[in-house]
């Protein structure tokens, strides 16, 4: 049976990024660049690329950033214009393509990521929908999103993305447990948030794109507080892998973390090494250290 397309996107980009004090002080770490772009920016292409016309942001303090983004500069454009600086004209104003829909909800208590998709809930409707945490970037000539919504549409049901991390580092994901992993999608059969690194069910860790069915809602409206004392989207998730089908999907593609330090080093230097203006005098410049 033919699946429904997805349209939505979901960012949840209400956190306040400590982990970058003091460069979120005032704006979201979303808005921190990978070369030239900033994190939502990538996000909201791959969500674009995947089929998606309406991005559904839910924000937070120091979000406003976010919105100023993706709306129209018309002070930039009316000087970029003067100075006839035409191709900085463009890139200002093809931020997105004109088709495309944004839409702002402020999450207004910071009760964690199950919250802040439960609060998308009156414009996401009854319909299948994306999720993407912007944190994490996958890059692959095929966006991670495309890859979901092409395994989402042989399965049905919701599918997420999944990658191998190693045991050190599982305690800070969610992590699921399928029934074959030798399988590509794999059924999930349970899952769980940020494990004790001694129970976790499988090396198989949950990275930031989804494909949710609406039946998450009302399961998140029971959910109560979870890891963290917030309201996880992961045990959500669990509770709909018991009623309707729920696949693990292992993406192609380089995956940094860039809601770390480090990641956002390493994507920055991945994305530099292939950047059209930046990419050779770059690798000389890597090679000569
Ligand atoms: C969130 C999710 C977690 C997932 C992770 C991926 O955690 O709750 O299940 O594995 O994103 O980056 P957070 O990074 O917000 O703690």
């Amino acid at each position: 049976m033919a699946q429904p397309t997805i349209k939505k996107a979901v960012f949840p980009v209400g956190g306040l990024g400590t982990r970058f004090l003091p460069a979120t002080k005032a704006i979201a770490k979303e808005m921190l660049p990978i070369v030239d772009k900033p994190l939502i920016q990538y996000a909201v292409e791959e969500a674009v690329e995947a089929g998606c016309t309406d991005m559904v942001f839910v924000t937070g303090r120091t979000k406003k950033s976010i919105e100023d983004h993706f709306d129209t500069a018309v002070d930039l454009e009316i000087e970029l214009q003067a100075k006839q600086k035409t191709t900085l004209l463009d890139i200002a104003r093809n931020i997105i393509p004109s088709s495309v829909n944004c839409s702002f909800i402020r999450q207004s208590h910071p009760l964690g990521l199950g919250h802040a998709i439960l609060c998308a809930r009156p414009i996401v409707g009854d319909e299948p929908f994306a999720v993407l945490l912007p944190d994490d970037m996958v890059d692959h000539k095929t966006g991670c999103l495309q890859q979901i919504v092409d395994v989402q549409r042989q399965t049905g049901g919701s599918t997420i993305a999944v990658d191998e991390i190693s045991a050190d580092n599982i305690t800070a994901y969610g992590v699921v447990s399928v029934d074959n992993t030798e399988s590509n999608p794999m059924r999930v059969r349970h899952i769980v948030e940020k494990p004790p690194r001694t129970t976790a069910p499988s090396n198989l860790a949950v990275i930031g794109r989804y494909i949710l069915q609406p039946k998450i809602f009302p399961i998140l409206e029971k959910t109560g507080r979870g890891a963290g004392d917030e309201i996880q989207l992961t045990d959500a998730i669990a509770v709909l892998a018991q009623q309707q089908q729920v696949h693990a999907f292992r993406f192609d593609g380089i995956r940094y973390d860039c809601g770390s330090k480090l990641g956002l080093l390493k994507a920055t230097v991945g994305y530099a090494m292939k950047h059209p203006e930046l990419a050779d005098e770059f690798r000389k410049y890597l090679n000569s250290l």
